[in-house]
């Protein structure tokens, strides 16, 4: 993969976008990818749930409250439903009118950006989908080109293990990422090809990362938003670093 290919240099490591430029802009809006693109983010990441008519949306928490004016849980409601409230006024008076994103829009937007922009997406609870949200995650990557893992723009991350074990069936070719948050967790190929440890955790146990490494595991940080933390990241050798922030951190690997 391209990105254990690259020498652990400040300069080669990949910044991602953690639900957009979303330290400014409220998460998971177009407004805030569209930042991040701007920004200089190598890539974006989201979450995504199914809704009760089957379609993936970018929304982290289960219920909708915190991110916006409505009241519900994401899987009971529709699209057309979420589609009413208002998912950005949480984040301040200027950001009202913002709209529930549709994972196929976000798609869209990376793949029109001037530059590549790749795609880091998280499934949120998937095993209460019983395996419908791999299975339309993958089908809606199939119809973009972007599952057998070819153009290197995508990959899927999970704390789930068995969520990581269905994607892998379904598009083996596909970058899986196993996210670990409290405790180091065994992270094996080939249903999870990289590790994706919290901050907190690589700060309790640096030695984390040269192990993961040392397996052949590319890292991905998350989520980095202090400038302690993305020295010790680039100290340390992670490949990627998640963050809020991604003009602030691109700007500070780019003055070392
Ligand atoms: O990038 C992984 C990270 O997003 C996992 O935590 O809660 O922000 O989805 P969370
Ligand atoms: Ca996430």
């Amino acid at each position: 993969n391209r990105q254990s290919m690259l020498p652990a240099t400040a300069r080669a490591v990949r910044v991602v976008a953690h639900r957009g430029a979303s330290h400014e802009h409220p998460e998971h809006t177009l407004a805030a990818y569209r930042q991040a693109i701007a920004d200089g983010a190598d890539a974006l990441e989201c979450d995504v749930r199914l809704t009760a008519d089957h379609k993936l949306v970018c929304v982290h928490d289960r219920r909708v409250e915190r991110t916006s004016d409505g009241r519900g849980v994401v899987s009971e409601m529709t699209y057309a439903e979420l589609s009413a409230l208002d998912f950005g006024a949480w984040k301040g008076a200027g950001h009202a009118g913002a709209r529930v994103l549709l994972f196929e829009d976000l798609l869209r937007e990376a793949l029109a950006a001037p530059r590549p922009v790749g795609l880091a997406v998280e499934t949120k609870h998937p095993t209460r989908a019983g395996g419908r949200l791999e299975a339309e995650l993958v089908r809606m990557l199939g119809e973009y080109g972007l599952a057998d893992g070819s153009t290197g723009r995508v990959e899927v991350m999970s704390f789930s293990r068995n969520a990581l074990v269905r994607t892998h069936r379904l598009a083996p070719g596909l970058p899986t990422v196993f996210l670990i948050e409290h405790r180091v967790r065994p992270v094996r190929p080939p249903y999870a090809t990289h590790a994706g440890p919290g901050i907190d955790l690589v700060r309790r146990d640096p030695g984390l990362v040269a192990r993961l490494k040392a397996k052949g595991l590319s890292v991905r940080v998350w989520t980095v938003d202090e400038p302690q933390d993305v020295e010790l990241c680039v100290r340390l050798g992670v490949d990627t670093i998640i963050t809020n922030r991604p003009k602030q951190v691109r700007e500070q690997l780019e003055a070392r």
